[in-house]
Protein backbone atom coordinates (compact mmCIF):
# COMPACT_ATOMS: atom_id res chain seq x y z
CA UNK A 1 0.00 0.00 0.00
CA UNK A 2 1.25 3.66 -1.37
CA UNK A 3 2.06 5.84 2.40
CA UNK A 4 3.85 8.98 2.90
CA UNK A 5 6.01 9.38 5.75
CA UNK A 6 6.47 13.36 6.37
CA UNK A 7 10.05 14.22 8.72
CA UNK A 8 10.51 17.56 9.29
CA UNK A 9 12.56 19.88 11.94
CA UNK A 10 15.76 22.25 11.91
CA UNK A 11 19.16 21.44 10.85
CA UNK A 12 21.35 18.67 12.21
CA UNK A 13 18.60 17.50 14.51
CA UNK A 14 18.82 13.94 13.41
CA UNK A 15 16.58 14.03 10.68
CA UNK A 16 18.67 12.83 7.76
CA UNK A 17 19.85 9.25 10.02
CA UNK A 18 15.84 8.93 11.08
CA UNK A 19 15.00 9.41 7.74
CA UNK A 20 17.02 6.46 6.03
CA UNK A 21 16.58 4.13 9.09
CA UNK A 22 12.93 4.29 8.91
CA UNK A 23 12.97 4.10 4.76
CA UNK A 24 14.90 1.05 5.06
CA UNK A 25 12.70 0.16 7.68
CA UNK A 26 9.75 0.19 5.90
CA UNK A 27 11.46 -0.58 2.37
CA UNK A 28 10.21 2.16 1.18
CA UNK A 29 12.00 5.39 -1.36
CA UNK A 30 13.45 8.24 0.92
CA UNK A 31 13.90 12.02 -0.52
CA UNK A 32 15.87 14.40 1.40
CA UNK A 33 14.37 17.53 0.19
CA UNK A 34 16.86 19.95 1.73
CA UNK A 35 19.50 18.48 -1.68
CA UNK A 36 16.51 20.42 -3.97
CA UNK A 37 17.23 23.68 -2.15
CA UNK A 38 20.75 22.79 -2.02
CA UNK A 39 21.32 21.91 -5.70
CA UNK A 40 19.47 25.69 -6.56
CA UNK A 41 21.47 27.33 -3.51
CA UNK A 42 24.98 25.72 -5.20
CA UNK A 43 23.60 26.96 -8.62
CA UNK A 44 23.03 30.62 -7.38
CA UNK A 45 26.47 30.49 -6.29
CA UNK A 46 28.30 30.17 -9.53
CA UNK A 47 25.93 32.98 -10.50
CA UNK A 48 23.06 31.37 -12.38
CA UNK A 49 19.74 33.28 -10.58
CA UNK A 50 17.77 30.95 -7.92
CA UNK A 51 14.16 31.19 -9.98
CA UNK A 52 15.91 29.89 -13.25
CA UNK A 53 18.01 27.30 -11.40
CA UNK A 54 14.94 26.05 -9.06
CA UNK A 55 12.85 25.47 -12.78
CA UNK A 56 16.29 23.97 -14.52
CA UNK A 57 16.08 21.42 -11.84
CA UNK A 58 16.61 17.81 -12.56
CA UNK A 59 16.92 14.61 -10.61
CA UNK A 60 20.84 14.05 -11.67
CA UNK A 61 21.41 17.41 -9.75
CA UNK A 62 20.51 16.00 -6.74
CA UNK A 63 23.86 13.40 -6.59
CA UNK A 64 26.16 16.49 -6.63
CA UNK A 65 28.96 15.83 -4.25
CA UNK A 66 29.60 19.58 -3.20
CA UNK A 67 26.46 20.07 -1.67
CA UNK A 68 27.27 19.43 2.01
CA UNK A 69 29.40 22.34 2.38
CA UNK A 70 28.23 25.15 4.54
CA UNK A 71 28.13 27.88 1.89
CA UNK A 72 25.78 25.47 0.15
CA UNK A 73 23.58 24.81 3.27
CA UNK A 74 23.26 28.79 3.75
CA UNK A 75 22.67 29.47 -0.12
CA UNK A 76 20.00 27.04 -0.04
CA UNK A 77 18.59 28.34 3.38
CA UNK A 78 18.17 32.26 1.48
CA UNK A 79 16.93 30.79 -1.76
CA UNK A 80 14.24 29.19 0.47
CA UNK A 81 12.64 31.85 0.68
CA UNK A 82 11.70 33.13 -2.21
CA UNK A 83 7.94 31.48 -3.18
CA UNK A 84 8.60 30.76 -6.78
CA UNK A 85 11.52 28.89 -6.04
CA UNK A 86 9.70 26.72 -3.48
CA UNK A 87 6.91 26.44 -6.23
CA UNK A 88 8.88 25.07 -8.57
CA UNK A 89 10.25 22.25 -6.16
CA UNK A 90 6.77 21.24 -5.40
CA UNK A 91 5.36 19.11 -8.07
CA UNK A 92 8.83 16.25 -8.37
CA UNK A 93 8.47 16.41 -4.31
CA UNK A 94 4.61 15.65 -4.36
CA UNK A 95 5.41 12.52 -7.03
CA UNK A 96 7.78 11.44 -5.30
CA UNK A 97 5.47 11.32 -2.04
CA UNK A 98 3.17 9.05 -4.38
CA UNK A 99 5.43 6.74 -5.19
CA UNK A 100 3.98 2.77 -4.99
CA UNK A 101 5.65 1.20 -2.55
CA UNK A 102 5.62 4.39 0.15
CA UNK A 103 8.08 6.91 0.11
CA UNK A 104 9.61 9.19 3.16
CA UNK A 105 10.77 12.71 3.01
CA UNK A 106 12.42 14.92 4.70
CA UNK A 107 12.44 18.65 5.25
CA UNK A 108 10.80 21.54 6.55
CA UNK A 109 7.45 22.06 5.15
CA UNK A 110 6.02 18.06 4.14
CA UNK A 111 3.85 17.97 6.86
CA UNK A 112 2.37 21.35 6.92
CA UNK A 113 2.73 21.81 2.84
CA UNK A 114 4.28 19.71 0.76
CA UNK A 115 1.87 16.45 1.81
CA UNK A 116 -0.53 17.64 4.16
CA UNK A 117 -2.49 14.29 4.01
CA UNK A 118 0.85 12.09 4.92
CA UNK A 119 0.11 9.02 6.72
CA UNK A 120 2.76 9.47 9.27
CA UNK A 121 4.05 13.23 10.64
CA UNK A 122 6.98 13.66 12.73
CA UNK A 123 8.92 16.67 13.77
CA UNK A 124 12.55 15.96 14.80
CA UNK A 125 14.29 18.67 17.07
CA UNK A 126 16.88 18.95 19.47
CA UNK A 127 18.77 22.12 21.03
CA UNK A 128 20.30 24.69 19.28
CA UNK A 129 24.07 23.17 21.07
CA UNK A 130 23.08 19.63 20.73
CA UNK A 131 22.62 19.82 17.02
CA UNK A 132 25.92 22.35 16.55
CA UNK A 133 27.54 20.10 18.61
CA UNK A 134 26.80 17.60 16.28
CA UNK A 135 27.50 19.18 13.11
CA UNK A 136 30.61 20.25 14.26
CA UNK A 137 31.87 16.41 15.05
CA UNK A 138 30.39 15.87 11.64
CA UNK A 139 32.40 18.78 9.03
CA UNK A 140 35.47 18.55 11.28
CA UNK A 141 35.49 14.41 11.03
CA UNK A 142 34.94 15.47 7.07
CA UNK A 143 38.38 17.28 7.47
CA UNK A 144 36.43 20.86 7.22
CA UNK A 145 38.58 23.77 9.36
CA UNK A 146 36.05 25.26 11.77
CA UNK A 147 35.42 26.26 15.36
CA UNK A 148 31.63 25.28 17.01
CA UNK A 149 31.39 29.01 17.66
CA UNK A 150 30.93 29.35 13.95
CA UNK A 151 28.78 26.25 13.79
CA UNK A 152 26.44 27.24 16.42
CA UNK A 153 25.92 30.86 15.17
CA UNK A 154 25.76 29.20 11.79
CA UNK A 155 22.84 27.01 12.93
CA UNK A 156 21.44 29.75 14.85
CA UNK A 157 21.24 31.81 11.68
CA UNK A 158 19.37 29.60 9.41
CA UNK A 159 17.21 28.30 11.92
CA UNK A 160 15.49 32.20 12.42
CA UNK A 161 15.64 32.61 8.49
CA UNK A 162 13.85 28.68 7.74
CA UNK A 163 11.14 29.75 10.81
CA UNK A 164 10.78 33.38 10.03
CA UNK A 165 10.30 33.26 6.54
CA UNK A 166 6.70 33.83 4.92
CA UNK A 167 6.24 31.08 2.67
CA UNK A 168 6.56 27.48 4.24
CA UNK A 169 8.05 28.56 7.51
CA UNK A 170 9.07 25.46 9.42
CA UNK A 171 7.01 24.73 12.61
CA UNK A 172 5.77 21.21 13.11
CA UNK A 173 2.26 20.13 11.72
CA UNK A 174 -0.69 20.51 14.24
CA UNK A 175 -0.83 16.75 13.98
CA UNK A 176 2.54 15.71 14.08
CA UNK A 177 4.35 14.02 16.49
CA UNK A 178 7.54 15.52 18.42
CA UNK A 179 10.90 13.67 18.65
CA UNK A 180 13.53 15.82 20.67
CA UNK A 181 17.10 13.97 20.00
CA UNK A 182 19.04 16.07 22.55
CA UNK A 183 19.19 13.19 24.98
CA UNK A 184 18.58 10.08 22.65
CA UNK A 185 21.02 7.77 21.10
CA UNK A 186 20.59 7.57 17.31
CA UNK A 187 19.08 3.97 17.95
CA UNK A 188 17.25 5.44 20.88
CA UNK A 189 15.78 8.06 18.20
CA UNK A 190 15.22 5.62 15.07
CA UNK A 191 13.21 3.00 17.86
CA UNK A 192 10.87 5.81 18.64
CA UNK A 193 10.27 6.98 15.20
CA UNK A 194 9.47 3.52 13.90
CA UNK A 195 7.12 3.02 16.47
CA UNK A 196 5.67 6.42 16.29
CA UNK A 197 4.97 5.37 12.30
CA UNK A 198 3.90 1.90 13.17
CA UNK A 199 1.08 3.24 15.51
CA UNK A 200 0.29 5.75 12.98
CA UNK A 201 -0.35 3.52 10.19
CA UNK A 202 -2.08 1.29 12.08
CA UNK A 203 -4.80 4.03 13.21
O1 LIG B 1 17.86 19.91 5.43
P1 LIG B 1 19.00 20.75 4.86
O2 LIG B 1 19.93 21.29 5.91
O3 LIG B 1 19.73 20.03 3.78
O4 LIG B 1 18.27 22.01 4.15
C1 LIG B 1 18.98 23.08 3.58
C2 LIG B 1 18.09 24.32 3.52
O5 LIG B 1 17.03 24.11 2.57
C3 LIG B 1 17.39 24.67 4.83
O6 LIG B 1 18.13 25.58 5.61
C4 LIG B 1 16.07 25.26 4.38
C5 LIG B 1 15.82 24.67 3.03
N1 LIG B 1 14.75 23.66 3.01
C6 LIG B 1 13.45 24.10 2.94
O7 LIG B 1 13.21 25.29 2.98
N2 LIG B 1 12.43 23.20 2.83
C7 LIG B 1 12.68 21.88 2.81
N3 LIG B 1 11.64 21.03 2.68
C8 LIG B 1 14.01 21.41 2.92
C9 LIG B 1 15.04 22.32 3.04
Amino acid sequence: MAFTIAIDGPAAAGKGTISKAVAAHFDCAHLDTGLLYRAVGARTLDGTGPIVAAKALVAEDLAADNLRTPEVAQAASRVAVIAEVRAALVDFQRAFARRAGGAVLDGRDIGTVICPAAEAKLFVTASAEVRAERRFLELTGKGTETDYETVLADVKERDARDMERAEAPLKPAEDAILIDTSELSIEEAVAKAVSAITAARGA
